[in-house]
């Protein structure tokens, strides 16, 4: 009898872009193998108090304390068997505020999460604005602790600069429009293109998968781009994550997501976000371009682990 491999993939979007790079990846795994010896089961979390798309300032900014600190909501139950044998779990995620979407946080304190991983290969594949490294180092943390093996990262990003892409990001949240910022900026988001390139990945994740060899596949994907890591934002993201935790701290003593008591704290939050990204940020470029000249070899060492699914202790 011949061996089918099982695939289960778990994801999150809400707008469909991370749907549509799910698609582009895994698609290729099944119409291209030959006899159907690949096999796959597709499972999309569904939050019981579904998150607002598109949404307000104050909503986007309520979901930020709860996002840095992977504090989970209920989801509706799997419709996938967690018992089953799969050969590989593909966990498809987007950031929110440098930690996995509180969806996807979710399913990975679940129980079956960590039923079905137990023992098997995980690969992640992130569809996000442009700062992933510190979220990848959260849900690298939640994968091990459910005993599943992380073989493989592929993380696709905005290509725009870091200015415009938050600008145009912010119109398509606040929209639900994904078009172009008074018709002068580029498209928000992933393009069209990036997301269709996305099946240049699945030759080597079927030759893993089919051949059960995972030690070589990371290493195969980043020569095909899988983990762009921009230097500077090792330093930007480790900065922020500190302010973040502060701020953060500081919401939640006024309440839980939800509660209205939160909303000047929020309102603030709104307007040091406004601050740190027009005027902090582009006065730190040149203090990070130095920092990044006198800890190079830092920098470098770093820029190579994240490209790897290592994971430092805590
Ligand atoms: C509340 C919220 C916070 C976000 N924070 C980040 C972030 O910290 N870093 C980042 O690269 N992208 C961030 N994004 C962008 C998302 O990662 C993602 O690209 C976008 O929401 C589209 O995903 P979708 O497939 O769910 O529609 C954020 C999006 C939302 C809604």
């Amino acid at each position: 009898m011949k061996n089918i491999k099982k695939i289960l993939v778990v994801s999150f979007s809400q707008s469909g872009q991370l749907a549509d790079i799910v698609s582009a990846l895994v698609d290729p795994l099944v119409n291209e193998t030959e006899n159907g010896r690949i096999s796959v089961v597709t499972e999309t979390l569904r939050p019981i108090e579904p998150f607002p798309f598109p949404w307000t300032a104050l909503e986007f900014v309520d979901v930020f304390p709860e996002s840095l600190e992977e504090v989970p909501c209920r989801l509706a139950p799997v419709s996938f068997d967690p018992d089953a044998d799969y050969d590989l779990i593909v966990l498809a995620y987007q950031v929110w505020y440098l930690a996995p979407s509180i969806p996807v946080t979710s399913f990975l304190q679940s129980p079956e999460a960590a039923r079905v991983m137990r023992g098997r290969p995980v690969i992640t594949l992130i569809g996000c604005r442009n700062m992933w490294l510190q979220a990848q180092e959260k849900v690298k943390r939640r994968i091990a602790a459910n005993g599943g093996l992380l073989v493989g990262n592929i993380v696709l990003t905005d290509s725009a600069p870091n200015l415009v892409g938050v600008i145009t990001i912010a119109a398509w949240m606040l929209t639900g429009k994904k078009k172009r910022f008074l018709g002068i900026l580029p498209n928000p988001g992933i393009t069209e293109g990036d997301i269709v390139a996305a099946r240049r990945f699945s030759p080597a994740i079927r030759g893993a998968l089919l051949n059960d060899r995972w030690t070589a596949l990371q290493q195969a994907l980043n020569r095909l781009g899988a983990t762009p890591v921009v230097p500077a934002f090792i330093l930007f993201e480790s900065r922020i994550k500190k302010i973040f935790a502060v701020w953060s701290a500081f919401i939640r003593r006024r309440g839980e997501r939800g509660d209205p008591a939160r909303k000047p704290r929020l309102r603030l939050f709104i307007g040091y976000l406004l601050t740190a990204i027009f005027i902090l940020a582009p006065l730190a470029t040149g203090v990070t371009a130095l920092i990044r000249l006198l800890k190079k070899d830092k920098i470098n060492t770093l820029t190579d682990y994240f490209q790897t699914n290592h994971l430092k202790e805590p």
